[in-house]
């Protein structure tokens, strides 16, 4: 039997704490980044922007007053592209009549993002507004020493690879190394850094931090993943499911041209967002910003000629594999929509998924990045965790697409755990967080790297 999905009322989780306390701040923020925002519009497009501040403070209000679900009116769903998946799963819930506070987390969560998303959408100057910009921006920038220290070390290898290619152990040792680097590159996360200082981000982007945290990777698949690329013909592609923008797409970019470099594979394609999402997702235009931020003296300020050169070169590599098309950047619509992995089967033909699976069907490796596609992968249920990967994921396990999960973990799912680590590490989490042991799942101070075969 499959288990329920975890509630925004299941008590002392993650989960409930989230919706309680940290989705009112989120919806503060945009409040105040769009007031701050406000400040350079006159006329129409403030009229238009302020209608859209009061909205978001009736949005927070229904949050706080933990309000119904309501359905998308036909005018939002007219104006903002709202799927329609959103107001069948509602019919079908309405039996339970979901609130805030007593709703599935994964579909509430979700329909959080789309109802700020209309709210833009339905005002014509703000539509492709992004209002989580400032504040992806201004992480990213909190980021410089990790993004010098990358571009410097990609800077060593390229010229490495250039020189003498790679014997397949010195490839695979890399691989391990890029592999790493991207996961970690989720642990700075915006929903969960809001309080961040400089020094809690440098402290998780370096070298010395990876190899710190080198032994809270719970589950490493990572060498089966490199037996695919390793059996891989000329022609092989891999595949991101992108989660953040900034210094974990950054880091994504990292894996995705040393993968490159490498000839380890043909072309990387990137599928991210379609709206502003989960405060930090990364969108198509986020990209392009990032390598714009890269080549940027005022936005990443440095004396030193060497960290420049690294940068600029960096960004000269990553502009060079879009123009030549290894590079390719996709985001189709069923990413934001609230179904999850499970659809990605040939038999979801209504709201993309039948699409999706056709399209990573083609891919020899799927990577997904980070929490929330973790969540998506196992249903966000209350599986012991001890649950094999290949029972969480689903109709993925069989259906023909060979996947990685790279997540370091925040939320409450967990599954695929050898027996009796779940006990010991709630029993460690527990001395300093009294009564919360099983929270060290949510935490973002462990990870796992989980593979599928597309048997
Ligand atoms: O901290 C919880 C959370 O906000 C989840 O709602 C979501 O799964 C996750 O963080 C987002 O993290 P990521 O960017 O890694 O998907
Ligand atoms: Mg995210």
């Amino acid at each position: 039997m499959v288990p329920e999905r975890f509630k925004t009322n299941d008590p002392n989780t993650f989960g409930q704490y989230t919706a309680t306390s940290r989705w009112p701040v989120l919806v503060q923020n945009a409040v105040d980044d769009l007031n701050e925002e406000l400040k350079n519009h006159s006329g129409e497009s403030k009229k238009q922007g302020e209608i859209i501040g009061s909205q978001l403070k009736e949005l927070l209000d229904e949050l706080k007053k933990d309000a119904r679900l309501r359905p998308f009116t036909q005018d939002e769903i007219a104006t903002a592209g709202v799927p329609t998946s959103f107001n069948e799963y509602l019919a079908e819930a309405q039996d339970e009549e979901s609130s805030w506070f007593n709703a599935e987390w994964l579909f509430a969560e979700i329909y959080m993002y789309r109802r700020i998303n209309v709210l833009f959408k339905s005002q014509p100057l703000w539509a492709k507004f992004d209002i989580f910009e400032r504040v992806k921006q201004s992480t990213f920038r909190s980021s410089f020493h990790g993004v010098v220290e990358l571009a410097l070390r990609y800077k060593t290898l390229s010229a490495q690879l250039r020189e003498k290619g790679g014997d397949n152990e010195a490839l695979q040792i890399l691989f391990k190394e890029f592999i790493d680097i991207s996961l970690w590159g989720n642990a700075t996360d915006l929903s969960l850094l809001t309080n961040a200082t400089l020094e809690d981000i440098k402290s998780i982007q370096g070298a010395q931090a990876r190899k710190n945290a080198e032994s809270k990777i719970v589950v490493d698949d990572s060498s089966k993943a490199w037996e695919v690329l390793l059996r891989g013909g000329p022609n092989t592609r891999v595949d991101f499911v992108l989660d953040n923008s900034g210094f974990e797409l950054y880091a994504d970019l990292v894996l995705a041209a040393f993968l490159i470099n490498s000839k380890l594979v043909k072309q990387c394609v990137f599928h991210g967002k379609d709206i502003p999402y989960m405060v930090s997702d990364a969108l198509h235009k986020d990209l392009l910003i990032l390598v714009d931020n890269m080549r940027d003296p005022e936005f990443f300020p440095t004396e030193d000629e060497t960290s420049r050169d690294a940068l600029n070169g960096f960004a000269q590599d990553i502009e060079k594999f879009i123009a030549g098309g290894q590079l390719q950047f996709r985001a189709n619509p069923f990413w934001t929509t609230n179904l999850d992995y499970w659809s990605i089967d040939p038999s979801e033909t209504k709201h993309g998924g039948a699409e999706v699976h056709k399209d990573l069907s083609g891919s020899d490796l799927v990577i997904f990045k980070g929490d929330l596609n973790y969540r998506k992968l196992t249903g966000d249920r209350r599986w012991p965790r001890t649950t094999p990967w290949s029972e969480a994921i689903g109709p993925l396990a069989e259906n023909g697409v060979t996947l990685l999960s790279l997540r370091t973990s925040k939320a409450d799912v967990q599954v695929g755990l050898p027996r009796g680590l779940d006990e010991k590490l709630s029993q460690e989490w527990e001395k300093d967080h009294p009564g919360k042991g099983s929270w060290w799942t949510s935490s973002g101070k462990w990870a796992v790297i989980s593979f599928s075969s597309s048997r």
